[in-house]
């Protein structure tokens, strides 16, 4: 199957219900993507299709090939898109195993909803499961990243 992965085309050999996440990590090397639950619970597989929040834990690969795939390894070419400047600026992160999915879930809000509110956030990171607790800070950063300017992704 093709897959379009961070702009970039991948010819990729893989049983077709083999689950997305598993293809982006260990057939294309991109590890920045967690696996968490397996079952779409936790959000640590998010990442973008075609500009939306999915699960790819449990997509399969062959349902998005040709489709428009985004890691948080692309979500910005420099890593500073505004979601991840306001993360460092508050220090949002604990462990950090659940946050590129955070991030991933907070940049499709931003781009859907440029000036979220608190519930709008709430309903939309209600997904994505924080074991360290940090979902007040990530409220925050939200907040400031909607400040830093437009969000694309
Ligand atoms: S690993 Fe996909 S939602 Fe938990
Ligand atoms: S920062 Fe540790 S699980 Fe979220």
């Amino acid at each position: 199957m093709r897959l379009i992965v961070n702009g970039q085309t991948h010819e990729v050999e893989a049983p077709a219900d083999m689950p997305l996440l598993w293809v982006l990590r260990d057939i294309i090397g991109l590890t920045g993507t967690k696996f968490g639950c397996g079952k779409a619970l936790c959000g640590a597989c998010t990442v973008h299709l075609e500009g939306e929040a999915i699960r790819s834990c449990i997509t399969p690969a062959s349902a998005v090939a040709g489709k428009r795939i985004t890691t948080i390894e692309g979500l910005t070419a420099a890593g500073d898109h505004p979601v991840q400047r306001a993360w460092t600026e508050l220090d949002v992160v604990q462990c950090g195993y659940c946050q590129s999915g955070q991030i991933m879930s907070a940049a499709a809000l931003l781009r859907r909803t440029p000036r979220p509110s608190d519930a709008d956030i709430d309903s939309a990171m209600s997904g994505n499961v924080c074991r360290c607790g940090t979902y007040q800070r990530i409220r925050a950063a939200i907040h400031r990243a909607a400040e830093l300017g437009e969000v694309k992704s």
